[in-house]
């Protein structure tokens, strides 16, 4: 066995003198088993607060995943340590915004280059049926599974039957419910040509309080805000974008939303990793918050174990049996 193996096995029995010694005299903690996992995950692993917390000191990442994916949060509630598991997430989360900030200045704030997103709008789309939104590659950008949570986020947001926006048409699923619910205005921001030619077929320039904004959120909100436009509630839920994207999106609503304004979002961060998952729960409490809004999360069960809702889809991206829909209320500006 090598020193690192040795760091190792200091790490799985928990050993901090011995473990401490060894990485003292160059032995590489994060030097991987034969599953992927290294020193963090196995001190996680024999509830070893000591070593954990030298290892995230020293710079080491709290989402290194094993061959499984699973990272060493997980391997601390796995095993039961509650305690450590929720210091681990405080880390986690308060690593997320400070790295969130750094991005946000490094822009000053501004969107920043999205390959993945820029791909997305210059390619095709295409409706499969009345379920699926497919792009280029087969993978799914929106399906018409998410219904129910459409509604319920639909249901949280209409409250006030004021002015709407929602930031990304899809199926228009969710933009069905807010019409059912007769809001006072329904501004609709959608960015890909085909979804919005779509959506010229379908109708909606000429329903009753619509307002159609073909264009990138990143470009047209703004505007909204140079021309004084005001919500009662925002939705967003858009493809091919990150939660760094999102961030940027954020830092607009103070300017949009009046005071009680609600604001929701599709919940879909790493939905196959729930320590991930809610991690980035906390990362939007926390930088929401500090926007002005308040952040809860309702709790609602999902199905998607058919494979038929999947037919024809190339990547499954829900796995979970659980949904955290945000319900984030604007107290006023921070
Ligand atoms: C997941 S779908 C929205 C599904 C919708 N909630 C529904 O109920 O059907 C995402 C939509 O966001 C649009 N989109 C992607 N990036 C965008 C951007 N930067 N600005 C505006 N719309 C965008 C996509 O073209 C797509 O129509």
């Amino acid at each position: 066995m090598g020193a690192d193996d040795d760091a190792r096995a200091a790490a799985v029995a928990g050993d901090v003198r011995a473990f401490l010694a060894l990485v003292e005299r160059g032995a590489d903690p994060t030097t991987r088993d034969e599953n992927g996992a290294h020193c963090l995950h196995h001190a996680a692993a024999a509830n070893c607060a000591a070593i954990v917390d030298h290892l995230l000191s020293a710079g080491v990442r709290w989402n290194d995943v094993d061959d499984d994916g699973d990272c060493a949060g997980q391997y601390a509630s796995g095993h039961g340590h509650a305690e450590l598991a929720r210091a681990m997430m405080d880390h986690a989360t308060a690593s997320e915004v400070r790295d969130g900030e750094a991005s946000m200045s490094a822009t000053k704030g501004a969107s920043r280059r999205n390959e993945e997103s820029e791909k997305y709008l210059a390619t095709k789309v295409r409706y499969s049926g009345d379920d699926k939104l497919l792009d280029e590659r087969g993978d799914a950008v929106m399906m018409s599974w998410e219904a129910p949570l459409m509604e319920a986020h639909a249901d949280a947001l209409c409250e006030t039957n004021g002015d709407v926006m929602n930031v990304g048409f899809g199926l228009g699923i969710i933009d069905g419910c807010i019409q059912a619910r007769e809001p006072r205005s329904h501004t609709i921001v959608e960015a890909h040509p085909d979804v919005r030619a779509h959506m010229t077929r379908a109708g909606w320039d000429s329903k009753a309080g619509v307002r159609v904004e073909f264009g990138r959120w990143q470009d047209v909100l703004p505007r909204l805000v140079e021309e004084g436009r005001k919500f009662d509630a925002i939705y967003f839920d858009t493809y091919g974008e990150e939660y760094d994207d999102m961030r940027r999106f954020h830092a607009f609503l103070p300017k949009l939303l009046r005071e009680g304004g609600l604001y929701s979002y599709f919940n879909g961060m790493c939905p196959d990793n729930i320590f991930f998952h809610m991690v980035y729960n906390r990362v939007a409490e926390v930088e929401l918050g500090a926007l002005g809004l308040k952040v809860t999360f309702e709790m609602k069960s999902i199905d998607t174990a058919d494979a038929k809702i999947w037919e024809g889809v190339t990547r499954r991206y829900w796995w979970g049996d659980k949904y955290f829909l945000p319900k984030c209320v604007f107290r006023g500006k921070v």
